[in-house]
Protein backbone atom coordinates (compact mmCIF):
# COMPACT_ATOMS: atom_id res chain seq x y z
CA UNK A 1 0.00 0.00 0.00
CA UNK A 2 2.43 3.02 -1.51
CA UNK A 3 0.57 6.67 -1.87
CA UNK A 4 -1.83 7.76 0.42
CA UNK A 5 -4.41 11.53 -0.02
CA UNK A 6 -3.07 13.35 3.88
CA UNK A 7 1.03 13.90 2.53
CA UNK A 8 1.49 17.29 1.59
CA UNK A 9 2.27 16.97 -1.62
CA UNK A 10 0.49 17.54 -5.26
CA UNK A 11 -1.56 14.25 -6.00
CA UNK A 12 -0.54 11.98 -8.56
CA UNK A 13 -3.22 11.60 -11.20
CA UNK A 14 -2.64 8.83 -13.86
CA UNK A 15 -4.98 9.05 -17.07
CA UNK A 16 -5.83 6.45 -18.94
CA UNK A 17 -6.76 6.46 -22.50
CA UNK A 18 -4.20 9.46 -23.20
CA UNK A 19 -4.42 9.31 -26.56
CA UNK A 20 -8.10 8.68 -26.32
CA UNK A 21 -10.69 11.38 -27.28
CA UNK A 22 -12.00 11.72 -23.65
CA UNK A 23 -8.33 11.32 -21.94
CA UNK A 24 -6.34 13.95 -23.91
CA UNK A 25 -8.83 16.47 -23.07
CA UNK A 26 -8.60 15.91 -19.59
CA UNK A 27 -5.25 15.62 -19.92
CA UNK A 28 -5.51 19.17 -20.90
CA UNK A 29 -7.48 20.46 -18.20
CA UNK A 30 -5.16 18.90 -16.02
CA UNK A 31 -1.98 20.80 -17.57
CA UNK A 32 -4.06 23.74 -16.55
CA UNK A 33 -4.00 22.66 -12.59
CA UNK A 34 -0.36 22.09 -12.32
CA UNK A 35 -0.49 24.46 -9.71
CA UNK A 36 -2.05 21.90 -7.72
CA UNK A 37 -1.88 18.00 -8.98
CA UNK A 38 0.41 16.15 -10.90
CA UNK A 39 -0.38 14.91 -13.99
CA UNK A 40 1.12 11.34 -15.18
CA UNK A 41 0.11 10.54 -18.85
CA UNK A 42 0.28 6.67 -20.07
CA UNK A 43 -0.41 4.47 -23.55
CA UNK A 44 0.18 0.85 -24.24
CA UNK A 45 2.41 2.27 -27.11
CA UNK A 46 5.93 2.91 -26.23
CA UNK A 47 6.82 4.80 -28.64
CA UNK A 48 4.58 7.43 -27.51
CA UNK A 49 5.64 7.43 -23.90
CA UNK A 50 8.77 8.50 -25.31
CA UNK A 51 7.81 11.24 -27.31
CA UNK A 52 5.66 12.85 -23.84
CA UNK A 53 8.70 12.44 -22.58
CA UNK A 54 11.19 13.96 -24.66
CA UNK A 55 8.88 16.75 -24.21
CA UNK A 56 8.86 16.68 -20.71
CA UNK A 57 5.58 14.89 -19.75
CA UNK A 58 5.68 12.61 -17.30
CA UNK A 59 4.15 9.12 -18.20
CA UNK A 60 4.45 5.40 -18.43
CA UNK A 61 3.57 2.48 -20.33
CA UNK A 62 0.35 0.46 -19.42
CA UNK A 63 -1.20 -1.66 -21.70
CA UNK A 64 -4.75 -2.39 -20.32
CA UNK A 65 -4.67 -6.13 -21.77
CA UNK A 66 -1.42 -6.35 -20.09
CA UNK A 67 -2.08 -6.86 -16.45
CA UNK A 68 1.99 -6.82 -15.92
CA UNK A 69 2.46 -3.43 -17.18
CA UNK A 70 0.08 -2.28 -13.96
CA UNK A 71 2.32 -2.47 -10.67
CA UNK A 72 5.21 -0.17 -12.33
CA UNK A 73 2.71 2.38 -13.64
CA UNK A 74 1.11 2.60 -10.60
CA UNK A 75 3.86 3.11 -8.50
CA UNK A 76 3.35 6.52 -6.04
CA UNK A 77 -0.29 6.94 -7.74
CA UNK A 78 -2.72 8.87 -6.14
CA UNK A 79 -5.77 8.82 -7.95
CA UNK A 80 -6.54 7.28 -11.40
CA UNK A 81 -8.54 8.26 -14.41
CA UNK A 82 -10.31 4.78 -15.24
CA UNK A 83 -11.29 4.95 -19.40
CA UNK A 84 -11.64 2.19 -21.34
CA UNK A 85 -11.92 1.80 -25.06
CA UNK A 86 -14.95 1.02 -28.04
CA UNK A 87 -14.47 -3.17 -26.75
CA UNK A 88 -15.85 -5.47 -24.94
CA UNK A 89 -13.02 -6.78 -23.16
CA UNK A 90 -13.71 -3.52 -20.88
CA UNK A 91 -15.06 -5.31 -18.70
CA UNK A 92 -11.44 -7.72 -17.53
CA UNK A 93 -9.58 -4.52 -17.75
CA UNK A 94 -11.71 -2.70 -15.89
CA UNK A 95 -11.58 -5.43 -12.97
CA UNK A 96 -7.68 -5.72 -13.43
CA UNK A 97 -6.90 -2.32 -13.12
CA UNK A 98 -9.26 -1.80 -10.21
CA UNK A 99 -7.25 -4.58 -8.36
CA UNK A 100 -3.63 -3.59 -9.09
CA UNK A 101 -4.76 0.02 -7.72
CA UNK A 102 -6.17 -1.21 -4.87
CA UNK A 103 -3.02 -3.14 -4.78
CA UNK A 104 -0.93 0.06 -5.43
CA UNK A 105 -2.74 1.97 -2.69
CA UNK A 106 -4.44 4.05 -5.29
CA UNK A 107 -6.74 6.44 -3.15
CA UNK A 108 -9.59 7.50 -5.52
CA UNK A 109 -11.00 6.27 -8.93
CA UNK A 110 -12.95 8.20 -11.32
CA UNK A 111 -14.60 6.20 -13.73
CA UNK A 112 -15.86 7.32 -16.93
CA UNK A 113 -19.24 5.20 -17.27
CA UNK A 114 -22.42 5.90 -18.98
CA UNK A 115 -25.76 7.31 -19.02
CA UNK A 116 -27.41 4.94 -16.75
CA UNK A 117 -29.42 4.58 -13.79
CA UNK A 118 -28.03 1.12 -12.10
CA UNK A 119 -30.64 -1.04 -14.38
CA UNK A 120 -29.52 -0.98 -17.73
CA UNK A 121 -29.79 -3.87 -20.38
CA UNK A 122 -28.29 -2.87 -23.39
CA UNK A 123 -24.60 -4.66 -22.98
CA UNK A 124 -22.41 -2.06 -22.80
CA UNK A 125 -24.14 0.19 -20.75
CA UNK A 126 -24.70 -3.29 -18.49
CA UNK A 127 -21.11 -3.72 -18.32
CA UNK A 128 -20.30 0.06 -17.48
CA UNK A 129 -23.03 -0.76 -14.43
CA UNK A 130 -20.62 -3.86 -13.44
CA UNK A 131 -17.60 -2.08 -13.52
CA UNK A 132 -18.93 0.50 -11.26
CA UNK A 133 -20.25 -1.97 -8.75
CA UNK A 134 -16.93 -3.55 -8.82
CA UNK A 135 -15.10 -0.17 -8.17
CA UNK A 136 -17.74 0.16 -5.36
CA UNK A 137 -16.87 -3.32 -3.74
CA UNK A 138 -12.95 -2.40 -4.09
CA UNK A 139 -12.33 -0.18 -1.08
CA UNK A 140 -10.88 2.65 -2.69
CA UNK A 141 -12.84 5.82 -2.75
CA UNK A 142 -14.20 6.09 -6.27
CA UNK A 143 -16.62 9.23 -8.37
CA UNK A 144 -19.00 7.69 -11.07
CA UNK A 145 -19.24 9.90 -14.61
CA UNK A 146 -22.28 9.28 -16.42
CA UNK A 147 -21.96 11.25 -19.65
CA UNK A 148 -25.10 10.72 -22.45
CA UNK A 149 -24.26 11.44 -26.22
CA UNK A 150 -20.86 12.62 -26.68
CA UNK A 151 -21.37 15.59 -29.86
CA UNK A 152 -18.12 14.84 -31.07
CA UNK A 153 -19.77 11.62 -32.13
CA UNK A 154 -20.18 13.66 -35.42
CA UNK A 155 -17.02 13.52 -36.31
CA UNK A 156 -16.80 9.41 -36.10
CA UNK A 157 -19.88 7.48 -35.66
CA UNK A 158 -22.60 10.14 -36.58
CA UNK A 159 -21.00 12.27 -39.24
CA UNK A 160 -23.02 15.05 -41.36
CA UNK A 161 -22.71 13.63 -44.90
CA UNK A 162 -23.75 15.12 -48.13
CA UNK A 163 -25.74 17.69 -45.47
CA UNK A 164 -27.50 15.02 -44.33
CA UNK A 165 -27.54 13.87 -40.63
CA UNK A 166 -28.91 10.58 -40.08
CA UNK A 167 -31.26 9.34 -37.11
CA UNK A 168 -31.93 5.62 -36.44
CA UNK A 169 -33.63 5.75 -33.07
CA UNK A 170 -36.86 7.19 -34.64
CA UNK A 171 -38.20 10.39 -33.01
CA UNK A 172 -36.54 9.63 -29.79
CA UNK A 173 -34.02 12.28 -28.54
CA UNK A 174 -30.80 11.44 -26.48
CA UNK A 175 -28.79 14.13 -23.96
CA UNK A 176 -25.76 15.75 -25.78
CA UNK A 177 -23.04 16.34 -23.93
CA UNK A 178 -19.85 18.67 -25.58
CA UNK A 179 -16.22 16.40 -24.78
CA UNK A 180 -14.96 19.65 -23.66
CA UNK A 181 -17.47 19.83 -20.71
CA UNK A 182 -17.24 15.83 -19.49
CA UNK A 183 -13.45 17.10 -19.68
CA UNK A 184 -13.91 20.18 -17.22
CA UNK A 185 -15.91 17.65 -14.97
CA UNK A 186 -13.80 14.77 -14.78
CA UNK A 187 -10.68 17.05 -14.49
CA UNK A 188 -12.16 18.94 -11.57
CA UNK A 189 -13.26 15.74 -9.67
CA UNK A 190 -9.88 14.33 -10.36
CA UNK A 191 -8.34 17.81 -9.04
CA UNK A 192 -10.13 18.12 -5.85
CA UNK A 193 -10.25 14.30 -5.14
CA UNK A 194 -12.07 12.29 -2.38
CA UNK A 195 -12.62 14.33 0.02
CA UNK A 196 -15.13 16.54 -1.88
CA UNK A 197 -16.60 13.79 -4.48
CA UNK A 198 -16.64 10.33 -3.37
CA UNK A 199 -18.97 8.58 -3.50
CA UNK A 200 -20.36 10.86 -5.68
CA UNK A 201 -22.05 10.62 -9.09
CA UNK A 202 -22.08 13.02 -12.27
CA UNK A 203 -24.92 12.42 -15.27
CA UNK A 204 -24.16 14.56 -18.22
CA UNK A 205 -26.63 15.63 -20.41
CA UNK A 206 -26.67 19.22 -21.77
CA UNK A 207 -29.31 18.95 -24.91
CA UNK A 208 -31.84 16.71 -25.51
CA UNK A 209 -32.67 16.21 -28.93
CA UNK A 210 -34.02 14.01 -31.46
CA UNK A 211 -33.09 13.25 -35.19
CA UNK A 212 -35.11 16.29 -36.46
CA UNK A 213 -33.96 18.39 -34.01
CA UNK A 214 -30.29 17.82 -33.87
CA UNK A 215 -30.19 18.15 -37.74
CA UNK A 216 -31.58 21.93 -37.00
CA UNK A 217 -28.98 22.95 -34.42
CA UNK A 218 -26.22 21.25 -35.98
CA UNK A 219 -27.33 23.36 -39.67
CA UNK A 220 -27.53 26.56 -37.52
CA UNK A 221 -23.86 25.67 -35.77
CA UNK A 222 -22.75 25.04 -39.53
CA UNK A 223 -24.38 27.98 -41.26
CA UNK A 224 -25.56 25.79 -43.77
CA UNK A 225 -28.54 23.40 -44.37
CA UNK A 226 -28.51 19.94 -43.06
CA UNK A 227 -31.17 17.51 -43.24
CA UNK A 228 -32.41 14.72 -40.52
CA UNK A 229 -33.07 11.86 -41.79
CA UNK A 230 -35.06 9.78 -39.60
CA UNK A 231 -35.13 6.60 -39.64
CA UNK A 232 -35.60 3.16 -37.10
CA UNK A 233 -32.96 0.54 -35.91
CA UNK A 234 -34.04 -2.23 -38.67
CA UNK A 235 -33.20 0.39 -40.66
CA UNK A 236 -29.69 0.73 -39.36
CA UNK A 237 -28.97 -3.36 -39.19
CA UNK A 238 -30.11 -3.45 -43.12
CA UNK A 239 -27.43 -0.66 -43.71
CA UNK A 240 -24.68 -2.41 -41.58
CA UNK A 241 -25.48 -5.89 -42.99
CA UNK A 242 -25.29 -4.59 -46.72
CA UNK A 243 -22.18 -2.86 -45.41
CA UNK A 244 -23.32 0.36 -46.48
CA UNK A 245 -22.50 1.09 -42.74
CA UNK A 246 -19.14 0.33 -41.66
CA UNK A 247 -18.03 1.43 -37.99
CA UNK A 248 -14.46 2.79 -37.10
CA UNK A 249 -12.25 0.09 -36.72
CA UNK A 250 -11.57 1.38 -33.15
CA UNK A 251 -14.85 -0.13 -32.41
CA UNK A 252 -14.65 -3.78 -31.56
CA UNK A 253 -17.37 -6.15 -32.79
CA UNK A 254 -19.28 -7.14 -29.49
CA UNK A 255 -19.39 -3.49 -28.63
CA UNK A 256 -20.72 -2.28 -32.19
CA UNK A 257 -23.43 -4.81 -31.50
CA UNK A 258 -24.56 -3.56 -28.34
CA UNK A 259 -24.41 0.24 -29.75
CA UNK A 260 -26.93 -1.23 -32.24
CA UNK A 261 -29.12 -2.89 -28.96
CA UNK A 262 -28.51 0.78 -28.05
CA UNK A 263 -30.26 2.47 -31.15
CA UNK A 264 -33.14 -0.08 -30.43
CA UNK A 265 -33.44 0.46 -26.94
CA UNK A 266 -33.23 4.61 -27.66
CA UNK A 267 -36.18 3.74 -29.87
CA UNK A 268 -37.90 1.67 -27.64
CA UNK A 269 -37.77 4.71 -25.09
CA UNK A 270 -36.14 2.89 -22.66
CA UNK A 271 -32.80 5.01 -22.18
CA UNK A 272 -34.77 8.19 -22.01
CA UNK A 273 -34.58 8.84 -18.59
CA UNK A 274 -33.05 12.17 -16.57
CA UNK A 275 -33.20 14.85 -19.47
CA UNK A 276 -31.16 17.63 -18.97
CA UNK A 277 -28.71 18.09 -15.63
CA UNK A 278 -27.42 20.72 -14.40
CA UNK A 279 -24.00 18.87 -13.63
CA UNK A 280 -21.56 21.34 -15.37
CA UNK A 281 -22.67 24.29 -13.96
CA UNK A 282 -23.04 23.47 -10.75
CA UNK A 283 -19.51 21.64 -10.86
CA UNK A 284 -17.43 23.99 -12.87
CA UNK A 285 -19.63 27.57 -12.16
CA UNK A 286 -19.98 28.13 -15.82
CA UNK A 287 -22.81 26.63 -18.62
CA UNK A 288 -22.15 23.94 -20.50
CA UNK A 289 -21.71 24.15 -24.37
CA UNK A 290 -25.07 23.95 -26.33
CA UNK A 291 -24.93 21.62 -29.24
CA UNK A 292 -25.08 24.72 -31.58
CA UNK A 293 -21.82 26.23 -30.38
CA UNK A 294 -19.93 22.97 -29.71
CA UNK A 295 -20.74 22.52 -33.31
CA UNK A 296 -19.54 26.27 -34.38
CA UNK A 297 -16.57 26.09 -32.56
CA UNK A 298 -15.92 22.76 -34.63
CA UNK A 299 -17.34 23.59 -37.70
CA UNK A 300 -14.24 22.49 -39.91
CA UNK A 301 -13.74 18.91 -38.24
CA UNK A 302 -17.43 18.69 -38.13
CA UNK A 303 -17.07 19.14 -42.40
CA UNK A 304 -14.06 17.23 -42.67
CA UNK A 305 -15.49 14.32 -40.94
CA UNK A 306 -18.20 13.97 -43.57
CA UNK A 307 -15.94 14.60 -46.18
CA UNK A 308 -13.63 12.11 -45.21
CA UNK A 309 -16.93 9.90 -44.98
CA UNK A 310 -17.77 9.87 -48.49
CA UNK A 311 -14.15 9.40 -50.19
CA UNK A 312 -14.43 5.97 -48.11
CA UNK A 313 -17.95 5.49 -49.67
CA UNK A 314 -16.65 5.97 -53.33
N1 LIG B 1 -19.28 7.98 -27.63
C1 LIG B 1 -20.22 8.24 -26.74
O1 LIG B 1 -21.24 8.88 -27.05
C2 LIG B 1 -20.06 7.75 -25.32
C3 LIG B 1 -21.05 8.10 -24.41
C4 LIG B 1 -20.93 7.69 -23.09
C5 LIG B 1 -19.83 6.93 -22.69
N2 LIG B 1 -18.86 6.58 -23.62
C6 LIG B 1 -17.73 5.77 -23.14
O2 LIG B 1 -16.53 6.49 -23.38
C7 LIG B 1 -15.44 5.55 -23.46
C8 LIG B 1 -14.60 5.86 -24.68
O3 LIG B 1 -14.11 7.16 -24.55
P1 LIG B 1 -13.39 7.91 -25.76
O4 LIG B 1 -14.39 8.24 -26.82
O5 LIG B 1 -12.58 8.99 -25.20
O6 LIG B 1 -12.45 6.74 -26.32
P2 LIG B 1 -11.35 6.77 -27.47
O7 LIG B 1 -11.20 8.13 -28.06
O8 LIG B 1 -11.66 5.62 -28.39
O9 LIG B 1 -10.03 6.46 -26.65
C9 LIG B 1 -9.78 5.21 -26.10
C10 LIG B 1 -8.46 5.28 -25.38
O10 LIG B 1 -8.21 4.02 -24.75
C11 LIG B 1 -6.90 3.62 -25.09
N3 LIG B 1 -6.80 2.17 -25.09
C12 LIG B 1 -7.48 1.30 -25.87
N4 LIG B 1 -7.07 0.05 -25.60
C13 LIG B 1 -6.09 0.15 -24.66
C14 LIG B 1 -5.27 -0.78 -24.01
N5 LIG B 1 -5.33 -2.10 -24.26
N6 LIG B 1 -4.37 -0.34 -23.10
C15 LIG B 1 -4.27 1.00 -22.82
N7 LIG B 1 -5.02 1.93 -23.42
C16 LIG B 1 -5.92 1.51 -24.34
C17 LIG B 1 -6.67 4.18 -26.48
O11 LIG B 1 -5.28 4.19 -26.73
P3 LIG B 1 -4.64 4.00 -28.21
O12 LIG B 1 -4.38 5.39 -28.70
O13 LIG B 1 -3.39 3.24 -27.95
O14 LIG B 1 -5.63 3.25 -29.04
C18 LIG B 1 -7.28 5.56 -26.32
O15 LIG B 1 -6.38 6.42 -25.66
C19 LIG B 1 -16.08 4.16 -23.55
O16 LIG B 1 -15.99 3.55 -22.28
C20 LIG B 1 -17.54 4.46 -23.88
O17 LIG B 1 -18.41 3.46 -23.40
C21 LIG B 1 -18.95 6.99 -24.91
Amino acid sequence: MGSNENIERKPRILVLGSTGRTGKAVIANLEHMRDSVEVIYSSRNSEQVEAWKREGKEAVHLDLDIPQTFPAALVGIDRLFLATGYTVAMVHQSKNIVDAAADAGVQFIVHLGIFGNGRMTDPHFAWHEMVERYIEGRGVAWAHLHPHFFMDNLLTTTPIVDGKFFWFAGDQPVGWIAPDDLAAVAAQVLAEGPKRHSGKQYWLSTDVLNGTEAAAEIAAGLGQPVHGVVLTPKDLIAQVTAGAITFPPSIEATYAASMLEWVRQTYEGLLNFGGVTTTVEDLTRRKPLRLRQWVEQNREAVLAAGTRKLQEAV
